[in-house]
């Protein structure tokens, strides 16, 4: 298959039966034909972030730099992550703390989602505020601030509304990554 696009997918829980792990995958089956979709899935690997590790010329840790060159490869990133405490889980931010000193990823088209059927908003308004002060380019129209999934998602995502609105969701990411 030729693939003219890539969007790679951050998972911002670590359970094994993550609910945010099933709505990516059912990203990769509402996406266009001929869109590449990868799920990251090094998270658990990456290393606290020091600064001092970051120092501007340091080669970062190798989880760190497979990382960065997945994303960098990426034309538009999607992050779906719970809410912990009314904030983003320290496994994400610790993530995003690797990436602020990334300048390949300024500019970078990112789209928000969750997979929780109530609340969730908290994380997601600090999320949009850590990814702007990044300079990522957070698209609007991509995002779904709101949840948007009627019931704890067991399995797979097969409603067909929710179905929709990820269709919709990715169809603005793509629009904003040409
Ligand atoms: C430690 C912990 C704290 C949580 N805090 C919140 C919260 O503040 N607000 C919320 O809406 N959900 C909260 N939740 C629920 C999770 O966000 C929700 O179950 C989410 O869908 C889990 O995602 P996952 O299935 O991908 O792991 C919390 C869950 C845990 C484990």
């Amino acid at each position: 298959m030729n693939v003219s696009q890539l969007i790679v997918g951050i998972n911002g829980s670590l359970r094994a039966a993550s609910s945010n792990a099933a709505l990516l995958r059912a990203v990769a089956r509402v996406l266009p034909d001929g869109v590449g979709f990868e799920i990251y899935d090094g998270m658990d690997t990456l290393p606290h972030f020091n600064p001092d590790l970051d120092a501007e010329g340091m080669e970062p840790p190798p989880p760190v730099r497979a990382l960065r060159e997945l994303l960098a490869r990426a034309d538009a990133i999607v992050i779906s992550s719970p809410e912990y405490a009314h904030g983003i889980p320290g496994a994400l931010k610790n993530l995003l703390d690797w990436l602020v000193s990334d300048g390949a990823l300024v500019d970078k088209p990112v789209a928000l989602l969750n997979a929780a059927p109530a609340g969730g908003h908290y994380a997601q308004a600090a999320l949009a505020e850590t990814l702007r002060t990044m300079n990522w380019r957070l698209i609007d129209e991509a995002s779904r601030m709101e949840p948007f999934v009627r019931r704890k998602i067991a399995g797979e995502l097969t409603d067909d509304d929710a179905l929709a609105v990820l269709r919709g969701a990715l169809d603005a990411l793509l629009r904003a990554a040409t």
